[in-house]
């Protein structure tokens, strides 16, 4: 083999076996190394970045004051406010952001407070629906905000027409309806006659809502299979705003928001 060969092997294959035969090729300096990433800056692991995103400010948590042997949330508007059958809003709360989303209703009243939701929650909503409508997925509002009061009126209504064994797992006693925040929504399509049903979740636009919804912040709030921790019937309409970051964890890990309050870690 020429020698101007070999120095091309060695230069090019970094191969030992040449370079023993012609010692005085060897580099003087040492190869460069690939250098580890410093202590200063990690590189995250996919554990560590799930444990970064597992973390919470206080600010997201309940604030609770015992009144009458009742908790009551004194925080409500708290984005990630967890109001369900143990923990419920003060009776006099409204929200003092509910605007009217721009988005197709399934009633024709205009000024009537179930068109409202709180101006974050509203945004998100027109966001979801127009990416929806993009992809042919038709999608109705039909319920958002309600007062205490109007949940009373729809709590009797319900207890007299259905019972009150029936009537506790459907509809929430008044201070304990997540509507109250004006982060709720029920929603509908026109594969279901524009009704609040079960079998919204089985349609096409129930599945698109069930696999997008945590895109723009919201969950299905009761869940199938999650009864005995929502203490609520499934409901594949009622979605609820909680922002995107902990509606990707709760959709990822297909908990309620009840479970997330147990995975986070107060900050
Ligand atoms: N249907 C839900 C539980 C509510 O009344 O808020
Ligand atoms: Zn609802």
């Amino acid at each position: 083999m020429k020698k101007w060969l070999c120095c091309f092997l060695i230069i090019t294959s970094g191969c030992q076996s040449f370079g023993s035969l012609e010692p005085e090729q060897k580099p003087s300096k040492p190869p460069v190394q690939v250098e580890e990433p410093s202590s200063e800056a990690p590189i995250p692991s996919s554990e560590t970045k799930e444990q970064e995103e597992l973390v919470l400010e206080e600010r997201f948590w309940n604030q609770i004051e015992v009144q009458n042997g009742v908790k009551v949330i004194i925080n409500p508007d708290n984005i990630l406010a967890l109001v369900n059958k143990e923990q419920q809003l003060p009776a006099d709360y409204k929200p003092a952001d509910l605007v009217v989303p721009n988005v197709p209703f399934t009633f024709k009243e205009t000024d009537v407070e179930k068109r409202h939701m709180r101006a974050e929650a509203a945004k998100a909503l027109e966001s979801m629906f127009t990416a929806a409508k993009q992809q042919q997925v038709l999608l109705y509002a039909v319920s958002g905000y309600r007062s205490y009061e109007r949940q009373q009126q729809l709590f009797t209504f319900e207890v007299q027409r259905s019972g009150e064994e029936k009537a506790v797992v459907a509809v929430a006693m008044p201070g304990k309806s997540e509507h109250q925040t004006g982060l709720a929504m029920d929603i509908t399509s026109p594969s279901v006659q524009y009704t609040i049903t079960p079998a919204f979740g089985d349609t096409r636009e129930g599945k698109w809502v069930a696999e997008h919804a945590h895109e723009f912040g919201f969950i299905i709030r009761y869940p199938k299979g999650k009864e005995h921790i929502t203490k609520y019937q499934y409901e594949p309409w009622h979605l609820r705003y909680v922002g995107v970051k902990a509606a990707k964890i709760i959709y990822e890990k297909q908990i309620t928001l009840e479970e997330y309050f147990q995975i986070v870690k107060k900050i």
